[in-house]
């Protein structure tokens, strides 16, 4: 079992960005290489777990023994989510970053260049993690945070507003770390505890979340 701290378990991740059409060659996304999903991914495969991996277009191989299934839009995402939750889910890890925002109507031709302004009506995207954290059979819920100050704050509201068990915050202050690098700074919380973790590689970092899940998990 310290070995193996989710044999048995079933884990579902987000991970990526999703990518809302404009028109047919155009798009909204995120800045996101999906590499802290992926690591989650893979640490969880090792500690025992059966994991399915929603993935957003990104250009990383899939984790040995990982189900991938891909997705491109924030909707897709959801639907893939709510029925990976649905087939049995213990742990749900939203790691993705989600197109907050799609265009409302995406034009069937491309769109020409006439005008020296353009104006681009959006709607607001459904959030995906609140959405399965606010289930009846909710699974332990992860969320993760991007923010610049107050970092605590910020973090364990969120939590709380979208009524997560943990939260991981990213300590985007520190350089070269977190987006596209390979290494991260991170402090999880959870209601009664936090813990700070790295720098470290992102697989280190997700190593040891994966123990901090399982923890609490079965409190
Ligand atoms: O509210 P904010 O976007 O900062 O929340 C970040 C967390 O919520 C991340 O875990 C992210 O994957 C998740 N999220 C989501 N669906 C959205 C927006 C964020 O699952 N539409």
């Amino acid at each position: 079992p310290a070995s193996r701290p989710l044999a048995g378990k079933r884990v579902v991740i987000t991970a990526g960005p999703t990518r809302e059409a404009i028109d047919p060659v155009r798009y909204i996304s995120n800045h996101s290489s999906g590499k802290m999903g992926y690591a989650i991914a893979r640490a969880a495969e090792r500690a025992g777990a059966r994991v399915v991996l929603i993935s957003g277009p990104v250009s990383l191989t899939a984790p040995d023994n990982v189900e991938v299934r891909p997705v491109q839009t924030a909707s897709e995402m959801l639907a893939a989510s709510e029925k990976a939750v649905a087939e049995g889910c213990d742990l749900f890890v939203a790691t993705a970053a989600v197109a907050d925002y799609r265009p409302e109507n995406r034009a069937g031709d491309k769109i020409k260049k006439t005008s020296e302004t353009m104006a681009l009506p959006l709607v607001r995207n459904p959030d995906i993690l609140a959405t399965i954290a606010g289930r009846e059979d909710a699974p332990f819920t992860v969320g993760f945070a991007a923010e610049t100050s107050d970092v605590a704050r910020y973090a364990t509201d969120k939590m709380h507003r979208k009524k997560l068990n943990m939260i991981v915050a990213n300590d985007v202050s520190v350089a070269g770390l977190g987006f596209n690098s390979d290494d991260n700074a991170v402090t999880v919380f959870w209601p009664e505890g936090q813990e700070s973790i790295g720098p470290d590689s992102k697989q280190a970092i997700a190593d040891r979340l994966v123990v901090l899940m399982a923890e609490q998990n079965d409190r």
